[in-house]
C-alpha cells in the first residue's frame, strides 16, 4: 500500500509526514498519524542537547508518531548512541520506517509496541515521552525502564490543568493545588516536576532538572534520573509550597497552599552553559536566543511580569532597558524564557517596587 503524505524538510532532516497535519496549538488531532509543525522548536532543543550534553547509549523515542524527534536527533546530532523509535500505532510505524530509510540511518530501529510492554523488558539511558495531554500515566513505565543513571524527557500539553485553570483536575492528576497567577506557567511546570519527583521517590530514584521550560502551549522537561534512596531523599527535600497574594503581588516561597511543587533550579546551569547550538536547525534564531537567556536566567522562583507591577502601582510600564538598569542597581536581575516581558530578581518585593518606580521616573525625563 502506498503511504499517503508528502516530504518536508525540518532542520537538515527530510521527513515524510501525512498531508493533513497540525500547524500549531496543543496538537488538535488531525488524521490518524500526528505531526505538528510548531513542535519544530521543541525538536531543535532536543537536537541541541544531544549535540552537546546528553550522551546516552541506548535511547527510546517511546511515542514517536512519524518518528520526527528521534529521526532528527539521529540525523543531526553526532554521537555513539542507538535509538529505538516506537509507536503503538502500526500506521505510524510505516512513517517511521520510511523516515529511517529516507535519511539512511543505521543507528535507528522502528518498533511497534505499547511503550509499557517495551519498557517492562528493556532498559534505556534516555526515554522520551510525548503523549497527547498528560504524560503521568506513562511515567511509572519510564521509571521502570530507566537505567541506573538516565535522562527522562517529557512533553506535557495539559498546561491549563497545571496552571490554575482547572484546579480540580490538577488535584486529581498531580495531587497538587494550583492557582492562577501572573507566573502561572512557572508554577505549573514546577508542579509537574514535583509530581515526577514524588513518583520517582517511590522507586528509590532521585530526579534533577537538566533543563525544564515552557514554550508555545507545552511544558518540556529533561530530567536526570539516578538510582538510590539518598538521591530520592535529596530530590524530595527540594519540594515545598508557596503562596501568591493577588492584591499585594507577594510570593511567599516555602509556605502556602500552592503545591507541592519543585522549588529547586529549573536547569543544571553548568551543563546548559556548555551547550553549543548547532547550525542548520529549523528555528535557528529562536533556539539560539532561548539558550542565550537560559544561560543567564537566575534560579530564583518566581518571576515577575512587568505589566503586573505596572498595574499594581498604577503606572505605565517602563522601557525594558530602564527596568533592567533600575533592577541591576539593587541586586541581580535576569530575563526569563517564560515571558518576553517577565524578569527575575533576587530582591524582595518592596525593593522591586521601589526600583520599578525609579525606572518609570527615568522613562519620563
Ligand atoms: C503527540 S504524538 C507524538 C508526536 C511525536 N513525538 C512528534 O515529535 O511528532 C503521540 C503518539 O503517542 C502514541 N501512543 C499513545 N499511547 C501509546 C502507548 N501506550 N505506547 C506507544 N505509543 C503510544 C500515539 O499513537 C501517537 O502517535
Amino acid at each position: 500500500m502506498n503511504l499517503e503524505g508528502c516530504s518536508i524538510v525540518e532542520g537538515s532532516t527530510e521527513l515524510f509526514v501525512p498531508s493533513i497535519i497540525s500547524e500549531k496549538g496543543p496538537g488538535k488531532i488531525q488524521g490518524r498519524v500526528f505531526f505538528n509543525r510548531q513542535m519544530a522548536f521543541n525538536r531543535d532543543v532536543s537536537v541541541a542537547l544531544f549535540s552537546s550534553i546528553i550522551r546516552p547509549r541506548k535511547c527510546l523515542d517511546a511515542m514517536a508518531a512519524t518518528g520526527a524527534r528521534g529521526i532528527r536527533i539521529c540525523k543531526e546530532a553526532k554521537g555513539d548512541y542507538r535509538f529505538i523509535i516506537n509507536d503503538r500505532d502500526s500506521l505510524a510505524c510505516e512513517y517511521i520506517q520510511k523516515n529511517i530509510e529516507l535519511n539512511g540511518l543505521d543507528n535507528a530501529e522502528c518498533v511497534n509496541s505499547d511503550l509499557r510492554c517495551l519498557l517492562a523488558g528493556e532498559v534505556f539511558d534516555y526515554i522520551d515521552l510525548d503523549p497527547f495531554g498528560t504524560p503521568i500515566p506513562f511515567v511509572p513505565a519510564a521509571l521502570q525502564g530507566m537505567s541506573r543513571r538516565g535522562t527522562l524527557a517529557v512533553t506535557a500539553t495539559d498546561t491549563a490543568s497545571l496552571s490554575g485553570t482547572h484546579p480540580g483536575k490538577c488535584r486529581r492528576r498531580y495531587l497538587a493545588n494550583s492557582q492562577r497567577s501572573p507566573f502561572l506557567h512557572e508554577s505549573g511546570l514546577r508542579i509537574m516536576i514535583g509530581t515526577i519527583v514524588r513518583m520517582a521517590a517511590q522507586e528509590d530514584k532521585g530526579v534533577k532538572p537538566l533543563l525544564c521550560y515552557y514554550a508555545d502551549h507545552y511544558f518540556r522537561l529533561f530530567l536526570k534520573v539516578k538510582d538510590g534512596a539518598g538521591e530520592a531523599d535529596r530530590s524530595l527535600a527540594q519540594l515545598g509550597f508557596m503562596s501568591y497574594d493577588r492584591n499585594t503581588g507577594e510570593r511567599k516561597v516555602g509556605e502556602g497552599e500552592i503545591g507541592p511543587l519543585w522549588l529547586g533550579p529549573l536547569m543544571d546551569h553548568e551543563s546548559v552553559s556548555e551547550v553549543n547550538v548547532p547550525e542548520g536547525l529549523a528555528c535557528q534564531e529562536r533556539t539560539a536566543q532561548h539558550f542565550e537567556i537560559w544561560k543567564e536566567e537566575l534560579d530564583v522562583p518566581f518571576y515577575y511580569e512587568t505589566n503586573e507591577i505596572a498595574a499594581m502601582l498604577k503606572l505605565s510600564p517602563p522601557g525594558r532597558e530602564e527596568l533592567i538598569e533600575a533592577m541591576t542597581s539593587i541586586g541581580k536581575v535576569s530575563r526569563t524564557n517564560f515571558s518576553p516581558t517577565g524578569f527575575r530578581t533576587d530582591r524582595p518585593l518592596e525593593e522591586v517596587l521601589e526600583a520599578f518606580r525609579a525606572a518609570c521616573r527615568s522613562c519620563q525625563v
